[in-house]
């Protein structure tokens, strides 16, 4: 098989890439390892920018979510007992969007599958070749046999632990291993508060997120090596209720847990993020501490750099937006990268902290929940920064 553009990852960055390449006249072949069932089941983040928003809106893609998705303005920082609600909308102009990650790979998905371009499930690719020619191939396996994908650039969309960036030799990575993870459930609930609420407690960190007014999404800080088996339901509402208790009261509201995993927190970033007609994208190429809810959100971005790149690339031979992909998505990347990281590290207590390190994370709660100029800056890098010039 033949194609101009050879996508590995159905995933965020890979799906939407496809779409906005077929706007462009561009094919593309997706190629993806699991079911479609699988990927679309994979339960994942929820808060979507408002730049990524405007993008899936702009190219025909955001019908169920303008018609499902919340929208919030706020968010609340908790801790010593006292919520501090901070105003996104109100200091950086912009929305934010509650909506699964996964109920958006369903969307595109169907977009994909509706034009009737290839979308391979069960194909997993293998090996990419040829990287620093003009006709890399992408080898595949589907219905037992092994094929070969000819192109004249691959999109490497397949993730952390995927095979394209292993391509691409001589690359630098940069990773900071967090010494704590993330116990996540979903449960069928509605939520006890409007918007989310990031808890800073002694015995550790916990999230009140959600994914409709019927389901709540919850998040406690755990240990790194910590087995699932010693957190049976009961004990995640306690510790919950424990570290999302204030002085003023707060009812959390339980219900069936649908969904249990614990995720590891990790920074990683590859530079560059090319290698000959290999360009990686998303989680392919960095990964970020969901603590700033980025991951989804800097693969989009990635994505909308890549597209215009390939487009003027196809359509007039002009090679600077291929030429200047890596530079232009790193510089956003490391930005993101810094705020997760100083948000974590802000919000999380670790294991060995000492009490200096504590006093340090509360005076910084303190000022960013009491000057206007600490909250503005939060706020910013939270709702997300502008797309980079030429990105769509
Ligand atoms: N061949 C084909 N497909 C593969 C291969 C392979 N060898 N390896 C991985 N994949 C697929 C995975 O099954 C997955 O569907 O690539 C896709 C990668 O998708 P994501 O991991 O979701 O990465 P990305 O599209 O960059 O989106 C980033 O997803 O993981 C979250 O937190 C992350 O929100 C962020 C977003
Ligand atoms: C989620 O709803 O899954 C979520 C929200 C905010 C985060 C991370 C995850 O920072």
């Amino acid at each position: 098989m033949r194609t101009q553009v050879a996508i590995v990852g159905a995933g965020p960055a890979g799906l939407l890439l496809a779409h906005l390449l077929a706007l462009r006249g561009i094919d593309s072949v997706v190629l993806e390892r699991h079911t479609r069932a699988h990927i679309e089941a994979r339960i994942r983040a929820g808060v979507l920018e408002q730049g990524t928003v405007d993008l899936l809106t702009k190219v025909g893609l955001a019908d169920r979510l303008h018609a499902e998705r919340l929208i919030h303005h706020g968010l609340e920082l908790l801790f010593d007992g006292v919520g501090h609600r901070v105003p996104l909308t109100e200091l950086a102009g912009r929305e934010l969007t509650i909506y699964g990650q996964h109920e958006l790979v369903k969307d595109l998905v169907a977009a994909r599958l509706d034009t009737g371009r290839p979308l391979l499930f069960e194909a997993p690719a293998v090996a990419v070749e040829g990287v620093d020619t003009d006709s890399p191939v992408v080898r595949y396996v589907h219905n037992g046999r092994t094929e070969e994908l000819r192109c004249d650039v691959v999109a490497g969309c397949d993730g952390f632990h995927g095979v394209s960036r292993a391509a691409a030799s001589g690359l630098t990575v940069y990773e900071h291993e967090y010494p704590y993870a993330w116990l996540g459930v979903l449960a069928e609930v509605a939520p006890s508060s409007e918007e989310l609420i990031y808890a800073s407690h002694d015995r550790g960190f916990a999230l009140h997120s959600m994914r409709s007014p019927a389901v709540t999404r919850l998040y406690l800080q755990v240990r790194p090596d910590e087995p699932l088996s010693e957190w049976p339901d009961s004990r995640v509402w306690t510790e919950l209720r424990t570290r999302l208790d204030r002085t003023a009261g707060f009812e959390l509201a339980d219900g069936p847990i649908v969904d249990k995993a614990i995720t590891a927190l990790r920074s990683f970033v590859v530079e560059p993020m090319r290698r000959g007609r290999l360009f990686l994208t998303g989680d392919a190429a960095h990964i970020v501490p969901a603590t700033g809810a980025k991951g989804l959100n800097l693969a989009v971005v990635d994505v909308a750099v890549l597209a215009s790149a390939l487009g003027r690339w196809f359509a007039d031979g002009d090679p600077a937006g291929l030429e200047s992909y890596s530079d232009t998505c790193l510089s956003r990347v490391w930005r993101v990268q810094h705020f997760s990281w100083w948000m974590t590290s802000m919000l999380h207590r670790a294991p060995d902290a000492d009490p200096f390190t504590r006093r340090l994370r509360l005076a910084q709660l303190r000022y960013l929940t009491s000057s206007t100029a600490a909250a503005t800056s939060f706020a910013e890098n939270y709702v997300g920064l502008p797309f980079p010039e030429g990105a769509s």
